[in-house]
C-alpha cells in the first residue's frame, strides 16, 4: 500500500513537473551545473533591458518583466536565436513578474537578476561605501531575492556592478562588495529552498580585473563556508572589436590564463564591441569563447538586445511594439549554430571540485585593497535576515497560456516572421541553438518556429522519457 501510494506520489510529481521548463542550476567549482541532469550550463546569453536604464520606473510599476506581452515577444526572438540565459539589471521588487519569469522559463532561458538600480539609495555608491551600506538598501535588494527566488529559472544574483571601476575605486569598496554578498547568501540561506548563487559584474578595466577577481573568489582564514565569497564572477568585456581580431589580438588569451584556475565561474556578462561604428558586430568571438580555448570560462552574455542610445541593440523596438531585427541578430545567430554543443556541456570533473584559495596579501597586487576585514552589518540588518523583510511580494510560476506573439516581429531585411511563437518546452528542457537547421532571419523568408527552433530536439527527447517513465510507473502499479 505504501509503495503504491509512493507510486501515485511520484506520478503526480511527474506530471506536475512537466510545467517546469528548467532544472535548477548551482555552482560546482569552476562551473555552473544543472542539478537534475550533472551537465554543465554554459552561458549563451542576451542582456535584457529594454527601455535602457529608462525602462525601470517604479513609478508607474514597470521594469523589463512586468509585461507579459512584451515579454512574450521578445522570449520568441530571443528562443529563436538560441539563448539560453538573460541578465536583467533593474527590477522593481514591489511588483509581479509572474508571467515575465513563467514564459521565460517555459522556453528554456534562465535569468540573471542584479539586485541594484541608479536610483538613489538603490546600489552601493563608489564614492562612499559605507555611507550607501545602509538597512534601507538591504531591503531593497533583499526584496529582489523574495521576488524571484521563487522561479526556478532564477540562475543567480548580480550584488554589484562595476562597483570598482579605475585605481581610485579599489580602495574600500571591495570590502563593501563582499559584505554585500555575504548578507545576500546570508539571507537566501534562511528564506530561500535553494541556494541560488550570488556574484560580481566587473567592469573591462584590465588594470583592475585580475586584483578584483583575486580578492573576490577567495576564501578569508580559508574558510570554505565564508559567505562572503562570490559564488561566481562576471567580466564585461569588450576588447575583441571588428572582424579581424583574434584570439590573440583580444587579449583573450590572457583572460584564459588569469582564470584558467578560478575555483569559481567566470563568465562574460557583458561582451560585443562594436566599434568600427555602424558596421553590424560579426561576432567572430563567439566562436573563440565557446570553443576549446575557452572551455575555463562559462560563456557570456551579449550586450545588448535592444538597440538603445549607445548602439548595442541585436533587435530595435519599434514604437508600435513591433520588433526589426538588426544584422547583428543574424551574425549572432548564424555563430551560435556553428558550436558544439556537446563540447559545452561535457564538464571537466577536476574543475568541479575545486577548493577556493585562501585570500592573503600575496594574491593582489600593491595598489589593490588588502583589508579582508569585512564591515558588519548596519544596524537592523540582523533583524532582516532573521526574519525577513515586511511584506515581501514572493513570485511563482504560473500557467504560460499564450504562446503566439500578437504584434509583428520583422527580419533584418524587412520580411515579416511568420508564426512567431514560443516554443514551450518540456520539464528537462534548456534552450539551445538551433544548428544547422536554421537559417538567418536576414536572408530568407523566416521559416516557421516549429521547424527551427533550437528547443525542438530536447522537447521531443524529453516527452520520450516522460512517456518510458509513465509506462514504467504503469507497471510498477501492476
Ligand atoms: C504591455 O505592452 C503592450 C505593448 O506595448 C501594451 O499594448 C499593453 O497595454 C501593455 N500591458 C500592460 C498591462 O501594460
Ligand atoms: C510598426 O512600425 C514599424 C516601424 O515604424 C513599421 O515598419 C510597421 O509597419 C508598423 N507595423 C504596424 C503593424 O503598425
Ligand atoms: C579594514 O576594514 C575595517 C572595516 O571593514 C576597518 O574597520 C579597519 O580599520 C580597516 N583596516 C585598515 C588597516 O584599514
Amino acid at each position: 500500500m505504501y509503495s503504491l501510494l509512493r507510486s501515485v506520489a511520484l506520478l503526480f510529481a511527474l506530471f506536475t513537473a512537466i510545467t517546469f521548463a528548467v532544472h535548477p542550476v548551482e555552482v560546482r567549482g569552476q562551473n555552473f551545473v544543472d542539478t537534475v541532469t550533472n551537465k554543465r550550463l554554459m552561458i549563451i546569453g542576451v542582456d535584457y533591458q529594454p527601455g535602457g536604464q529608462a525602462g525601470y520606473k517604479p513609478d508607474s510599476r514597470e521594469d523589463p518583466l512586468s509585461n507579459g506581452t512584451i515579454c512574450l515577444r521578445d522570449a520568441a526572438l530571443l528562443q529563436r536565436l538560441g539563448v539560453n540565459t538573460i541578465r536583467v539589471y533593474n527590477v522593481d521588487p514591489t511588483i509581479n513578474h509572474d508571467e515575465c519569469a513563467s514564459i521565460f522559463n517555459g522556453v528554456g532561458i534562465y535569468m540573471i537578476i542584479d539586485v541594484n538600480s541608479p536610483l538613489g539609495g538603490e546600489s552601493i555608491n563608489r564614492a562612499d561605501p559605507a555611507g550607501s551600506y545602509h538597512v534601507g538598501y538591504l531591503s531593497r535588494i533583499f526584496g529582489v531575492v523574495e521576488n524571484f527566488k521563487g522561479y526556478p529559472n532564477t540562475l543567480g544574483f548580480f550584488a554589484a556592478n562595476e562597483v570598482i571601476n579605475d585605481m581610485a575605486t579599489v580602495k574600500d569598496n571591495p570590502q563593501y562588495i563582499r559584505a554585500v554578498q555575504r548578507d545576500l547568501k546570508n539571507y537566501i540561506a534562511k528564506h530561500a529552498d535553494r541556494n541560488i548563487p550570488v556574484g560580481y559584474s566587473a567592469a573591462d578595466v584590465r588594470d583592475v580585473l585580475k586584483d578584483t577577481w583575486a580578492y573576490l573568489e577567495c576564501a578569508i582564514d580559508g574558510d570554505d563556508d565564508d559567505q562572503s565569497r562570490a559564488d561566481f564572477f562576471g567580466l564585461n568585456s569588450y576588447s575583441w572589436c571588428g572582424a579581424d581580431a583574434t584570439f590573440q589580438t583580444a587579449g583573450y588569451d590572457v583572460l584564459v590564463d588569469t582564470f584558467k584556475d578560478s575555483t569559481i565561474p567566470v563568465f562574460f556578462s557583458e561582451y560585443g564591441c562594436n566599434k568600427p561604428e555602424g558596421v553590424p558586430r560579426p561576432f567572430n568571438e563567439a566562436l573563440s569563447l565557446y570553443g576549446e580555448d575557452m572551455t575555463a570560462l562559462s560563456g557570456g552574455l551579449v550586450y545588448e538586445y535592444s538597440q538603445e542610445e549607445s548602439d548595442y541593440g541585436l533587435v530595435l523596438i519599434n514604437e508600435n511594439a513591433t520588433v526589426t531585427l538588426r544584422k547583428d541578430y543574424d551574425n549572432l545567430e548564424s555563430q551560435y549554430n556553428k558550436l558544439d554543443l556537446n563540447l559545452l556541456q561535457e564538464a571537466d570533473p577536476t574543475a568541479t571540485s575545486r577548493n577556493p584559495s585562501e585570500c592573503s596579501e600575496d594574491l593582489l597586487s600593491d595598489a589593490f585593497d588588502k583589508n579582508f576585514t569585512i564591515p558588519s552589518p548596519p544596524d537592523g540588518a540582523e533583524d532582516l535576515i532573521n526574519n525577513g523583510i515586511d511584506n515581501p511580494v514572493q513570485g511563482k510560476l504560473v500557467e504560460v497560456r499564450e504562446t503566439n506573439v500578437p504584434m509583428a516581429a520583422y527580419g533584418s531585411t524587412g520580411v515579416q516572421i511568420q508564426n512567431l511563437a514560443i516554443n514551450l518546452l518540456s520539464n528537462d528542457g534548456t534552450n539551445t541553438p538551433g544548428g544547422d537547421a536554421t537559417s538567418p532571419s536576414g536572408t530568407t523568408a523566416a521559416p516557421s518556429p516549429s521547424s527551427t527552433n533550437g528547443g525542438a530536439p530536447s522537447r521531443l527527447k524529453g516527452r520520450c522519457s516522460i512517456l518510458i517513465a509513465v509506462f514504467a510507473m504503469v507497471l510498477i502499479l501492476l
